[in-house]
C-alpha cells in the first residue's frame, strides 16, 4: 500500500523555498486517499549546533507552518521526530547497513562540514541513515521533498536494498522520490546559481515564512535580475537564471507551467513583472504568516497536535520495528 513520508528540520527560519517545494506539494497530497505521515524533524536539526530554546521555538513554529499551509492533523499524521523512538532505533541498524563511503560521498555533508570534517558532529555525517529510517520506519513508498534531498533518497533506497539482500529479505520498500512542480529548486534572490536558503548569510537572498508583507515585496523589487524583457519562450531564459527563478516562483505560486507565465508576460519588462511577482506572493504568503502566528500564541495546542501525531505514528512504527529486529536476530522475550 503507498503510503507518503516527508520531513522538515526545525533549524530556522523556513524559506519560500521551503514551501513551494515541500510543505505546499505536501498539502496537495494530502487530498488524495494516500496515507500522510509529516515530520518536523528536530533530530536532524541537532547534527549542528541548537540553541535549546530555538530548537524548542522552531519546532513548534514549523508545526504552526504546516498547519498554517493547511495541513489537517485529523487528515494527516503530524509530529515530531523525537517523540517517536522507533526512528532513532531503527536509525541504529541502517548505521551498520550503511558503509562510511557513501557518507563520505554525500555532497550535503560535504557543503556542511566544509573544510574541516574531523570537527563535524558524528551525526552530522551519518543523517542519512536517520533519514533513511525515517521514510522506512513507516514503510513509505513516496517521499516528496526538493531536488536537494534528491542524492538522500537515492542512499536510502541502497540502504533497503542493501537490508534486504543482507538478510535475505523484502521487508523495505524501494521509497519513490516525488521531485515535481516549476519549484523543485528555489534559487537565492541575489545569485540565481545558488538554492534560496535557512543559512545564506543575507538576508535579502530569500523570502521567509516571517517576512510581512512589506518585506516580502520589498525584497522582490530588489531581487537580482538582467535588462532584457521576458522573452517569448522558456528556451530563451537559458543563461538569464534570475529571471528564470522569478518565472518559476510565480509559475509555482499560481498553479500555473512555467510556459504559460512566460506566454502571459512576453516582452514586458522586470518593472512591470516584478510588481506582479510580488503581490502575488503577497496575497499567497501574508494570510500563511498570519495564521502561523496566530497559532504561536497557544504553544500548548500545537504540543498537543504533536503528542497525538506521534501516537498515531508510533502505532505504525512500532511493529515494524519488532519485525525489523526480529529479521536482525535480537532476542524479543517480553
Ligand atoms: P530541509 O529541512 O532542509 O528542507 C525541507 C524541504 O524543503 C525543500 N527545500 C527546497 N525546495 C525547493 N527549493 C529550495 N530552495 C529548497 N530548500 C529546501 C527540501 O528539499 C525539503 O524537501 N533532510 C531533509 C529533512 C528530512 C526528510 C526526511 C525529508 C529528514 N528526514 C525524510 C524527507 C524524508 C532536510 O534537511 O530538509
Amino acid at each position: 500500500t503507498p503510503r507518503v513520508f516527508s520531513g522538515i528540520q526545525p533549524s530556522g527560519n523556513l524559506t519560500l523555498g521551503n514551501y513551494l517545494g515541500a510543505l505546499k506539494r505536501f498539502v496537495e497530497m494530502q487530498e488524495s486517499d494516500i496515507e500522510t505521515l509529516y515530520c518536523v524533524v528536530d533530530m536532524h536539526a541537532i547534527t549542528v549546533w541548537q540553541d535549546p530554546a530555538d530548537l524548542r521555538h522552531n519546532t513548534r513554529e514549523v508545526t504552526a507552518a504546516y498547519i498554517a499551509c493547511g495541513l489537517d492533523p485529523a487528515k494527516s499524521i503530524l509530529f515530531n521526530q523525537s517523540q517517536v523512538p522507533a526512528h532513532a532505533q531503527l536509525a541504529w541498524i541502517f548505521n551498520c547497513t550503511a558503509r562510511i563511503g557513501w557518507m563520505n560521498r554525500m555532497t550535503q555533508f560535504k557543503d556542511k562540514a566544509g573544510k574541516n570534517a574531523e570537527k563535524s558532529s558524528l551525526g552530522l555525517l551519518a543523517y542519512p541513515a536517520l533519514m533513511a529510517a525515517d521514510i522506512l520506519i513507516y514503510q513509505a513508498t513516496h517521499v516528496p521533498v526538493g531536488e536537494d534531498q534528491k542524492q538522500h533518497l537515492e542512499l536510502a533506497r541502497d540502504i533497503a536494498a542493501k537490508f534486504n539482500h543482507d538478510f535475505d529479505t523484502d521487508f523495505f520498500p524501494s521509497p519513490d522520490p516525488l521531485i515535481d512542480g516549476e519549484a523543485t529548486r528555489v534559487m537565492s534572490l541575489r545569485d540565481g546559481t545558488k538554492k534560496m536558503s535557512k543559512s545564506d548569510p543575507s538576508d535579502q537572498s530569500r523570502i521567509t515564512l516571517r517576512d510581512d508583507a512589506d518585506t516580502i515585496a520589498k525584497k522582490i523589487r530588489k531581487a537580482k535580475t538582467d535588462p532584457e524583457p521576458l522573452p517569448e519562450t522558456l528556451k530563451e531564459l537559458e543563461g538569464r537564471p534570475e529571471a528564470r527563478n522569478l518565472v518559476n516562483i510565480y509559475a509555482a505560486l499560481s498553479g500555473r507551467t512555467a510556459e504559460s507565465v512566460i506566454a502571459e508576460f512576453s516582452g514586458q519588462q522586470f518593472g512591470q513583472f516584478k510588481p506582479a511577482l510580488a503581490e502575488l506572493a503577497v496575497d499567497h504568503l501574508a494570510p500563511i504568516t498570519q495564521e502561523m502566528n496566530r497559532l504561536m500564541a497557544d504553544p500548548a495546542e500545537i504540543d498537543r497536535v504533536l503528542g497525538n501525531g506521534a501516537d498515531r505514528a508510533a502505532a505504525i512504527a512500532e511493529p515494524i520495528l519488532d519485525k525489523t529486529y526480529d529479521i536482525v536476530g535480537m532476542v524479543r522475550s517480553r
